[in-house]
């Protein structure tokens, strides 16, 4: 594998067939007998998202669902197009120039070109390069993020950051926490990462994965993806192998409840597993935001979700120690959400 190009370096070598390390095991597959084409997530209308009735829409559709997407949010259009444009020319870059930001090269830990999820732990690879980019500070970002998309992921950054709290504040008062103060607020989004997703144009697709099951460590991710669709959540019964597409909406955001969510709210709202094919004829990208909680913050049911007298589901833990205990195993399903058992 020439490592500087990722994915995309082996896709355009004008390969016949797919690499075995990249063949992923039968149960790890998708095809059209686990899909569930009736049933989708929740599209809701941001634009009242302070009326009673898009609040209760929305603590329903993180309760039942952990998925659903927003229109009408307030981030502008071209904000995301930018996003979009600039992922594709990162991406685009010679390998020498995306080698830069590679684990042995990157100026900093907080910026990171990679392939697949976790290589080393993975028994099966997954068809996907990405940039990691670990928000500290503008001044962080200016130096050290790649000039091809700074600019404009951090704009998209800023101006997502409204909806964030919007969504937050509406999650929030659905667990009895009224207001988010000093000590919420960083507990709930005190840091935050952005990954510009890369999926080339497989040779095999049905053969493997762009992203194996898993469920988001953040509290909550706002993601945007292009025109060419393939993310799927699994279906509501939960235990069966069914799958359900979130299809492209031109303007919309994938929002989704993480295990963050999920363990502060004593398992009300439910990260959802989720999963990525690969493309037979298109290339796609995705750009999601992880909301997170900060590194060094404990992580446990809130006060106000336990008051009634509901008892801990979860252990408090430190949320650095989760993050790394789910970046060392390959993807698997809702297993990390365990280490706060
Ligand atoms: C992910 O969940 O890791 C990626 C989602 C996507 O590319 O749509
Ligand atoms: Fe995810």
């Amino acid at each position: 594998i020439d490592e500087g190009n990722g994915v995309k370096g082996l896709a355009e070598m004008g390969l016949k067939s797919l690499p075995k390390q990249y063949v992923q095991p039968l149960e790890e597959r998708i095809d059209a007998s686990k899909v569930v084409p009736e049933e989708s997530i929740p599209i809701i209308d941001m634009s009242n998202w302070d009326d009673p009735k898009v609040a209760e829409s929305i603590c329903d559709a993180a309760e039942t669902w952990g998925f659903f997407q927003i229109v009408n949010h307030g981030v502008p259009i071209e904000v995301l197009e930018n996003v979009k444009e600039s992922t594709h020319l990162f991406f685009g870059l010679p390998a020498e120039e995306k080698m830069k930001y590679a684990k042995e090269h990157s100026p900093s830990n907080n910026v990171r070109f990679g392939t697949s999820f976790s290589p080393k732990a993975e028994k099966a690879l997954e068809w996907k390069d990405y940039l990691s980019l670990f928000y500290v500070s503008d001044d962080e970002a200016s130096a050290l993020w790649p000039p091809a998309c700074k600019d404009e992921v951090l704009e998209y950054m800023k101006r997502s950051d409204l909806v964030i709290k919007r969504l937050l504040k509406v999650l929030m008062r659905g667990l009895n926490v009224n207001e988010i103060d000093e000590t919420k607020e960083p507990l709930l989004m005190g840091s935050k990462r952005i990954n510009l997703n890369y999926y080339p144009i497989c040779p095999n697709p049905e053969l493997t994965v762009g992203v194996g099951r898993h469920s988001d460590v953040s509290t909550l991710t706002i993601l945007l993806q292009d025109e060419v669709g393939g993310l799927y959540v699994r279906g509501i019964d939960g235990g069966g192998d069914s799958w359900i597409h979130v299809p492209p909406i031109n303007g919309s955001l994938v929002i989704n409840v993480g295990d963050a969510l999920q363990i502060m709210s004593n398992g009300k709202y439910q990260s959802i597993e989720h999963r990525v094919v690969a493309n037979g004829s298109k290339n796609r990208i995705s750009v999601p935001i992880f909301v997170n909680p900060r590194p060094s913050d404990k992580i446990g049911p809130l006060r106000e979700v336990l008051a009634s007298g509901e008892k801990p589901k979860y252990k408090e833990v430190l949320y650095s120690d989760y993050v790394k205990y789910f970046f060392k195993k390959a993807h698997d399903g809702k297993e990390t959400v365990e280490f706060a058992r």
